[in-house]
């Protein structure tokens, strides 16, 4: 996929289409300058068409907050492959951690999705990870290996090219609690021995959870880490500046 790191911006459901479409033009004269970062956008859908329209022929990618498997078809509130490639977006989110836990999406679910958009030839960020009652009892690994196996078990070795994987612990989304480094160095070597398994070592991997300007440099200096997936701090030309400027080292 790339071997620069990467910096997704999550912008949830923030911004309408004409403060998506300024703050992708500056991201795009941003994205100018890097060398070793890679600039994503995941806008509302319906912020995509003008978003895309701004960092056309740039570095800089686009893509949705979420996908359905099937082409099309009786599914209210969902949005295809078919229509994102017709868009030329690249990319998809799967499995947030807001879809999970906050819209009841199972694990089946999100699943179904991940492998719907990589069969299509769409780029997928696959999210996972642990919620804190499962982190206090220990089941962080378990968790992880629950929302990965069943996707790498049926997923075609020749679409990993295609697929980001990204570590966001729940309790860390949102709240201004990032986890420690050595939390997330841990998560990373459980996920890499995953994928590893699986012919996927390639894979990038992001972290995603309260990254900010201020914690980020310790983050990204982990071998394993491969960039970030940002909610909050990716709101603003000033956040984003300061990440890729921590990015590029
Ligand atoms: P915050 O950076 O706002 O914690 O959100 C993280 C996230 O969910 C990115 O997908």
């Amino acid at each position: 996929m790339t071997n620069k790191n990467l910096l997704v911006a999550n912008w949830k459901m923030n911004l309408g289409p004409s403060k998506s479409a300024q703050l992708a033009r500056d991201l795009r004269e941003l994205a100018n300058g890097l060398k070793k970062t890679e600039i994503w956008v995941a806008p509302s859908p319906v912020c995509l068409p003008a978003v895309l329209e701004q960092v056309k022929g740039s570095g800089v990618r686009s893509g949705a907050q979420n996908v359905h498997w099937a082409a099309t078809g009786a599914f209210t509130g969902e949005v295809s492959v078919p229509m994102l490639q017709e868009l030329s977006a690249d990319f998809a989110i799967t499995g947030h951690s807001e879809r999970r836990h906050q819209f009841g999406e199972t694990n089946e679910l999100v699943v179904k999705r991940s492998l719907g958009a990589l069969s299509q030839g769409l780029g997928v960020i696959h999210c996972i990870g642990e919620k804190l009652d499962e982190r206090e009892r220990g089941e962080t690994n378990a968790v992880l290996a629950r929302q990965l196996e069943p996707l790498f078990a049926e997923a075609r070795a020749d679409s990993f090219g295609n697929l980001v994987i990204a570590y966001e612990p729940v309790w860390a989304i949102g709240t201004g609690k990032v986890a420690s480094v050595e939390e997330i160095r841990e998560a990373h070597a459980f996920i890499s021995g995953i994928l590893g398994k699986y012919g996927a070592a390639a894979c990038p991997v992001l972290y995603g959870g309260s990254v900010t300007p201020e914690n980020y440099a310790g983050i990204i200096a982990l071998d394993l880490v491969n960039g970030a997936l940002v909610g909050g701090a990716s709101l603003t030309l000033e956040g984003m500046r300061k990440l890729a400027e921590i990015s590029e080292g």
